[in-house]
C-alpha cells in the first residue's frame, strides 16, 4: 500500500515538473516573439532619440576627427563637453570653436594612456565641470604595417591607448554612473573590431578587446537587474576620412563609401541617443557583418576577396 503511494506521489512529481516546463518554455516563446517583432519594427521606425541636454559629455580624442566632430554636435545639442587630448593646440581649437558657437565647452591636456594622468585630470574635471553623465572613450591610433615590422613599443601604444584607455577612465566615471543609476558609456571601436585585417593585426586585435569590455560590462550591469540604466554603445566604423587610414583600398566606392567625420560623429550620436549597443558606420555595415558572419569560411573568404577592402602599409 505505502508502496503505491509512493508511486503515484513520485508519477505527480515528475508530471508537474513537466507542466512547469512546459509553461516556461510557453513564458519563453512568447517573450521572444514580441521582442522580434519589435525589434523588426524599429529597424523601420527607430526609438524616438533621448535628449543629452545638460549632460557632461567627457570626449577623448578630440583636437582631430571624430572626436572633434562629435564634442562640437554634442555641444549643438545642449551638452556640456568636457574635451580631452595629448595635443593641447589642437584641443584649444575645438574649444574655441565651440565656444563661438556659444556653446559650453572645458579643455584639458590629457594622455589618456597615462594612468597618472587621467586621474588627475578626472579630479580637476569633478571640481571644475561636476561628474561626467556621458563618457564617450574616442581616442586611438591606428598604425599600419605587417605583423613583424610593428616594434614591441608600438605594440604596447596601440594596447595603451586603444584599450587600457577605456579602463582608466572607466574606473573614474563608472562609480557615478552607478551611484547615481545614471550614465551611458560610448566606445569608438571600429569594422577592424569584427573582422581580422592584413597591416593591421595590432590595432584589430585593441579593437576586438573593446566589443569583449564593451559587451562584458552590458551583461555585468544587467546581471540581477541592477544597473539597467547605464546605456553601453559601441560604434564600429569604416574608413571615415580624418587622415587616420592613409591609403585605405576600397574596390568598390559605391558599395564601401568613405564616410566625413561630421557624418560619422552624427550616426555616432544618433544611436547613442537611442540606446543601441551596436553602431556600424555606414549605418548598414550592421546587416553586412551578420551576412559574412553565417557564410562558411571558405565562401566568406572567396566574397572578401571580391571585395577587396583594406588598408596599404604606411610609415605613421
Ligand atoms: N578614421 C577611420 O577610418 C576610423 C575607422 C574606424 C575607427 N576609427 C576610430 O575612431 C577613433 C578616432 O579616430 P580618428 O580617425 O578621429 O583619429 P584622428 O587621428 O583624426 O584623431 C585622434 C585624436 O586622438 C588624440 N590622441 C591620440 N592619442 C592620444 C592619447 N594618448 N591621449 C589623448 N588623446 C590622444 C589625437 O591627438 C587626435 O586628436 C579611433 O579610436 C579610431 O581607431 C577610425
Ligand atoms: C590652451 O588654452 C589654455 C586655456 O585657455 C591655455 O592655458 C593654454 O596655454 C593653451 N595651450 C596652448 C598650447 O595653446
Amino acid at each position: 500500500m505505502a508502496g503505491i503511494v509512493e508511486q503515484i506521489l513520485s508519477l505527480a512529481t515528475m508530471a508537474y515538473q513537466y507542466v512547469l516546463l512546459l509553461l516556461d518554455i510557453c513564458r519563453l516563446i512568447f517573450q521572444t516573439t514580441i521582442l522580434y517583432i519589435t525589434a523588426i519594427w524599429h529597424i523601420f521606425k527607430p526609438p524616438p532619440p533621448k535628449s543629452v541636454s545638460g549632460e557632461i559629455v567627457l570626449i577623448t580624442g578630440t583636437g582631430h576627427g571624430i572626436g572633434r566632430e562629435l564634442a562640437l554636435q554634442y555641444s549643438r545639442l545642449g551638452a556640456k563637453v568636457v574635451c580631452l587630448d595629448i595635443n593641447e593646440v589642437n584641443n584649444n581649437k575645438t574649444i574655441g570653436e565651440i565656444k563661438r558657437e556659444g556653446g559650453a565647452a572645458w579643455g584639458y591636456k590629457c594622455d589618456v594612456s597615462n594612468r597618472e594622468d587621467v586621474r588627475a585630470v578626472s579630479q580637476k574635471v569633478r571640481d571644475e565641470v561636476g561628474d561626467v553623465t556621458v563618457l564617450v572613450n574616442n581616442a586611438g591610433i591606428m598604425p599600419c604595417k605587417p605583423f613583424l615590422k610593428h616594434t614591441p613599443d608600438e605594440i604596447e601604444r596601440i594596447f595603451k591607448i586603444n584599450v587600457f584607455a577605456h579602463y582608466w577612465t572607466l574606473r573614474e566615471w563608472l562609480p557615478s554612473f552607478i551611484a547615481s543609476g545614471h550614465g551611458h558609456v560610448v566606445a569608438v571601436s571600429s569594422i577592424c573590431g569584427f573582422m581580422g585585417t592584413a597591416n593591421l593585426v595590432p590595432y584589430c586585435s585593441s579593437k576586438f578587446a573593446i566589443r569583449g569590455l564593451m559587451e562584458g560590462l552590458v551583461e555585468e550591469m544587467r546581471y540581477g537587474g541592477r544597473n539597467t540604466n547605464i546605456k553601453f554603445t559601441t560604434i564600429h566604423p569604416f574608413t571615415i576620412d580624418t587622415g587616420l587610414a592613409q591609403k585605405p583600398r576600397i574596390r568598390f566606392p559605391v558599395l564601401n563609401p568613405i564616410t566625413t567625420p561630421a557624418h560619422c560623429a552624427e550616426a555616432i550620436i544618433d544611436g547613442m541617443r537611442r540606446d543601441y549597443e551596436t553602431v556600424c558606420v555606414p549605418t548598414r555595415d550592421y546587416y553586412l557583418h551578420i551576412f559574412t558572419g553565417i557564410l562558411p569560411n571558405s565562401v566568406r573568404k572567396v566574397f572578401l576577396d571580391f571585395m577587396d577592402t583594406g588598408v596599404d602599409e604606411h610609415d605613421t
